[in-house]
């Protein structure tokens, strides 16, 4: 998987630094090659001679080591990374990516580097649940740094809780797992629609649905690490979208179809993943309601159905629908694949514990018109949604090859 690809390590200051060995010993073993850059405080607590050893590549700990050499040094070693992982990633080095500050060889590299930023932070656990740290790890999530851990347990301070940082293994894992579907959408055009579309009453009340856009967000995020061009419609939620998509806010399931069809014509895959509102009420009232101390009687019209109507308006797209069921969940979501005419048809019983609505996880099954079903079981919405790219990209081969 990581065969030829050329990964930066970057060690700041830590106790978890000799983990570090081991970690550039697992990644050269997977075929890549290392450049080892290391803060003045990390080899304190671990020698550049081992990391020179186990890495098999250069390390840089002084950005002024080579007076000649280290302007040109930075820039270069930043434009030559696939990757970059910073393992362990203090208090100290994480507040100063959040902040750009360039103060020293790794973090001036860091500020010159495009490809993707793998962090793995250690830290005591006071010093991790501090306002400052979190503030920074959320700024360098939204910027599209990966954040891998910390685990809890044991500490180097003798106390117990969160910030150890996470095993080489699992480290290593995450990486694995992220170059998995590199490049096997690149060409690809992809709209996703995510989050609950809400139909407005009056000004300052509407009709909408339990949907927090996880799954959809975590599709266009998949899709995107995969190489593909992706456009997210999304309908209101608390969620930033993923790096590198193009999205466009909408509200209503008509504004939803109506940026829809105003790209779907050049797109290769469009997942429909929001949770789409079947009625609307049938007036706006362009003035807040007033309660009349009577009962209310609203009357609602049908919405249209925009992934039926992409189904019959489709030319060589290849179309997924979901189906939110609680009941008879896969015989309603195939009879619901054959009327929409989808390729494929992502379904969730969102009334089981672990699945369906807000939650983290999803156990989905997957269905196909000649009658394959893939059932997976309970996982994070992003491994489902690296599962769907495969799956997908697997079936679109293969109705080529027909
Ligand atoms: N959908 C849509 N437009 C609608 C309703 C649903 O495009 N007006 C899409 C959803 O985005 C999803 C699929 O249709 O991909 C199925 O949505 P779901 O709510 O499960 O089913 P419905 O067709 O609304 O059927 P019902 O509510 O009767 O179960």
């Amino acid at each position: 998987m990581l065969e030829g690809k050329h990964v930066l390590l970057g060690i700041t200051g830590g106790i978890a630094a000799y983990k570090s060995a081991e970690i550039a010993s697992r990644l050269r073993k997977l075929g890549a090659e290392i450049s080892v850059v290391m803060t003045e405080a990390a080899t304190k607590f671990i020698t550049p001679l081992t990391m020179r050893s186990v890495s098999a590549g250069p390390v840089f700990t002084d950005m002024f080591s080579e007076p000649k050499k280290w302007n040109v040094e930075h820039i270069s070693l930043a434009e030559a990374a696939d990757f970059v992982l910073v393992a362990p990633a203090s208090a100290n080095t994480l507040a100063k990516m959040a902040l750009g500050l360039a103060d020293n060889f790794l973090t001036t590299v860091l500020l010159a580097v495009r490809a993707p930023i793998f962090v793995a932070p250690a830290m005591n656990h006071a010093m991790y649940h501090h306002p400052a740290t979190q503030q920074n790890l959320r700024i360098l999530k939204e910027r599209g740094v990966h954040i891998i851990g910390p685990d809890s347990g044991f500490q180097a301070c003798g106390s117990e809780g969160d910030g150890r940082m996470s095993e080489p293994s699992h480290i290593v894992e995450v990486i694995e797992n992220y170059f998995r579907n590199s490049g096997i959408m690149r060409g690809e055009k992809v709209l996703v629609t995510a989050g609950g579309t809400r139909e407005m009453l009056d000004p300052v009340r509407y009709l909408g649905n339990l949907s927090s856009g996880k799954m959809g967000y975590a599709i266009a995020q998949a899709f995107a690490e995969a190489g593909a061009e992706v456009t997210l419609v999304t309908a209101p939620t608390s969620l930033t979208p993923p790096p590198g998509v193009k999205t466009v806010h909408v509200v209503s399931a008509r504004e939803m179809q109506e940026e829809i069809l105003k790209v779907f014509d050049e797109q290769d895959i469009v997942i429909k993943a929001a949770a789409v509102a079947d009625y609307r009420p049938a007036v706006f009232q362009e003035q807040k309601i007033k309660k009349s101390g009577q009962g209310f009687t609203l009357e609602l019209v049908q919405n249209p159905d925009i992934l039926q109507s992409l189904g019959e308006r489709k030319t060589h797209q290849f179309i997924v629908g979901f189906a939110a069921e609680t009941q008879n969940v896969i015989e309603n979501a195939q009879a619901k694949m054959r009327k929409k005419k989808t390729d494929m048809l992502v379904v969730n019983d969102v009334t089981a514990e672990g699945a369906g609505f807000g939650s983290d996880t999803n156990i989905v099954s997957i269905l196909f018109p000649d009658g394959r079903r893939v059932d997976l079981p309970q996982m994070n919405k992003l491994d489902i949604a690296k599962k769907l790219v495969e799956i997908i990209a697997e079936t679109k081969q293969k109705k080529q090859k027909e």
